[in-house]
């Protein structure tokens, strides 16, 4: 087992990545100091691993949910489920909620505990690649709203995310596929290295190499808790951490929630953050291009809907968390390896890559 830290002083919290880690008490228990918990899961993860974590948890007062499954139901509604068992239990502010399963899950759970009573401590035990490298550190919580995605949460850190690699097993291979474009992302924000392996592995990890998936998730998590430990409340740099997000998350509501998987939004927008940034000059087109032959040997989508016009881009868009001012704000690519915040595109280009389609990231 690795362990790896999230330091955000007396809010810090480990990280444990391994396998054969969701049965093991010892890990969970000093993370929990009343004398209930409540574990939230879904339909499709409680039948496969919710009673592992329940003998972990030993002589705990264990209640259970077990949400529908699906991004589409990452909204107010289901979030209220999770209130009504709280409080139906008569749970106090002493109980602690651990979240199982995917980024879904992980973040309708981590926002109940930041409001349930101004805040009950909660436990990230993701069990999808996405959530094991993203979502479940650096404590974004939230839920979607029609009008955009993660429209309302907050800023609530876990007490600890345990990564068990043996949950990837069960992973369906399109869900195992929208998690690399997460890990991809982060070698196009500031580790060329990582990048680099990624090329050599790609074939290895999408074939389900489990020593090299540890590894992904191990590089991804430090990354992830270098710039969290910098930006808690994305300031600045954290900005970064959203490559090919705006683009992303405008696919992901226009086409409707569930209908393209996060990741699978993401990887399209990261090559149209590519394409962007070779227009504007900070990338080369050669390098454009190989960001792109990534994250297409990975399986991943590489171009944008068909359905999706540059106008519908623009007014989703808008709608992004890092619009300021009523200007959007892009991550781009400034050389491979390398990622910058710029607010002042040129109108012109951004057409031009919204219109660009399959011609992305080809001069
Ligand atoms: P998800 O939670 O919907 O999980 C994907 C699918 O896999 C679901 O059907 C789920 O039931 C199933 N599943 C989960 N674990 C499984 C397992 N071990 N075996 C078999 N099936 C399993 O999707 P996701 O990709 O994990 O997360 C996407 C969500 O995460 C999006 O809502 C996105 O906005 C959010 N997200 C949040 C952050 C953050 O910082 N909070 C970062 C990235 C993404
Ligand atoms: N997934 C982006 C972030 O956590 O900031």
């Amino acid at each position: 087992m690795i362990t790896l830290e999230l330091d955000l002083g007396e809010r810090s919290y480990p990280i444990f990545i391994g396998s054969g880690l969701l049965g093991q008490a010892n890990l969970l228990r000093p993370y929990i100091k009343g004398k209930r918990v409540l574990i939230v899961s879904n339909e499709v993860v409680a039948p496969l691993y919710l009673s592992k974590v329940q003998d972990a948890l030993g002589d705990l007062q264990c209640d259970v949910i077990v949400l529908p499954d699906g991004e589409h139901t990452k909204t107010l509604q289901t979030l209220s489920l999770i209130y009504d068992k709280l409080l139906e239990g008569r749970h106090e502010r002493s109980s602690t909620l651990i979240a199982l399963g995917g980024g879904v899950v992980g973040d309708i759970t981590g926002f109940a505990a930041a409001t349930y009573q101004r805040g009950v401590n909660f436990i990230q035990i993701p069990t999808t690649l996405l959530s094991q490298v993203d979502s479940s550190v650096g404590g974004k919580t939230g839920v979607n709203h029609p009008l955009g995605k993660n429209m309302i949460g907050a800023f609530y850190q876990p007490q600890c995310v345990l990564a068990d690699t043996d949950v990837l097993a069960s992973l369906p291979p399109r869900e195992l596929r929208a998690g690399i474009a997460e890990v991809i992302k982060y070698g196009l924000i500031d580790n060329l290295p990582f990048l680099q392996w990624l090329e050599n592995n790609i074939e290895a990890l999408l074939a389900g190499d489990k020593d090299l998936l540890a590894e992904a998730v191990r590089v991804s998590c430090a990354d992830k808790a270098r710039i969290v430990a910098a930006d808690e409340k994305e300031g600045g740099v954290r900005a970064l951490l959203n490559l090919g997000h705006t683009f992303g998350h405008a696919i992901e509501n226009g086409m409707g929630y569930g209908v393209w998987l996060h990741g699978e939004a993401v990887a399209i927008g990261m090559v149209m953050a590519a394409d962007l940034s070779a227009r504007l000059g900070y990338i080369t087109w050669a390098e454009a291009a190989r960001a792109k032959a990534l994250i297409e040997r990975a399986g991943l989508p590489v171009v944008p809907p068909a359905q999706m016009s540059a106008q519908d881009f623009l007014e989703l868009m808008a709608f992004d968390k890092k619009v300021q001012g009523g200007k959007i704000r892009f991550i781009l690519m400034k050389g491979l390896g390398t990622s910058v915040i710029e607010s002042n595109i040129e109108a012109s280009l951004l057409e031009q890559t919204l219109e660009a389609k399959e011609q992305l990231c080809q001069n």
